[in-house]
């Protein structure tokens, strides 16, 4: 299934839980420098796409697009990897969270070089030694997700690909954008359901996956033992998770 066709499934519930988070726009926006016209690729509902510039959306999810707001930017039907643009017609091009979606994601990112002057991409390290280990869901309940990422470019590959520098994006505690690490120090939040379908991971490693690592969790936390080896998060503001932005 494509991203495009996994998000017409998915998507319905998208802005119940996905919204801007403020700390982490602020690092996009400023990593978009002074770029005035700004293409947002995979734009969904319009999460992150700065007020203060020009912006024009592209997003291939018909249900994605008919929930961007009434005052949100104008928005294309289109994919990262067939940008229909002239070269250099952008200052920048920006995609949050969209990336581990495209078909082609090194197609997808030449792509936003090629239409933009400059490239900001909000993605995550999902090397083995980053992320899969370093975030106890994935490490202690789910690890089905480690069968999602075969075959993906890693992101020293994908910022490779574009010339790209790469810089931390620390994941706050109360993060208001409900992506998949989002609640990494809220472990209830991944008990109730609405948290769970508005991240495509939980689709994507099917349903009795989805109910084991549930099930798990709500062990963990009953007996005591997610609190014991988690103990050296519940005092952190903010968390190295392995989010990255590749800038371009
Ligand atoms: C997790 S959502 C992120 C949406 C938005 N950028 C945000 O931060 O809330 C991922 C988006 O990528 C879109 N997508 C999937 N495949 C794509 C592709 N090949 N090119 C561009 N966008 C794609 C999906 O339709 C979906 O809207």
């Amino acid at each position: 299934m494509s991203g495009a066709q996994l998000y017409d499934t998915i998507g319905a519930a998208y802005t119940v839980t996905r919204r801007t988070e403020p700390r982490i726009a602020a690092q996009i926006w400023a990593a978009l420098g002074d770029a005035r016209t700004v293409l947002n690729v995979g734009a969904g509902t319009g999460s992150y796409e700065p007020s203060d510039r020009h912006v024009l959306a592209v997003e291939p999810s018909a249900l994605m697009r008919s929930q961007r707001p009434p005052d949100a930017a104008p928005c294309l039907v289109g994919s990262a990897e067939h940008l229909p643009f002239d070269d250099q017609t952008f200052d920048a091009a920006m995609a949050v969270s969209s990336v581990h979606h495209w078909r082609d994601p090194i197609a997808g990112l030449r792509e936003m070089r090629r239409v933009a002057r400059r490239v900001v991409v909000f993605t995550h390290d999902t090397t083995a030694t980053g992320w899969l280990h370093r975030f106890w869901l994935t490490r202690d309940h789910l690890p089905e997700v480690a069968g999602l990422l075969a075959g993906r470019p890693s992101v020293t590959e994908l910022a490779g690909a574009i010339g790209a520098r790469m810089e931390p994006v620390p994941v706050p505690w109360d993060c208001a954008d409900g992506f998949f690490e989002a609640h990494w120090r809220r472990p209830e939040a991944y008990l109730e359901e609405n948290v769970r379908r508005g991240v495509s991971v939980w689709a994507r490693v099917g349903p009795d996956a989805e109910r084991r690592a549930v099930h798990s969790l709500r062990d963990d936390l009953a007996s005591g033992r997610w609190a014991e080896r988690n103990r050296d998060l519940v005092d952190l503001d903010a968390a190295e998770l392995g989010l990255r932005l590749l800038i371009a």
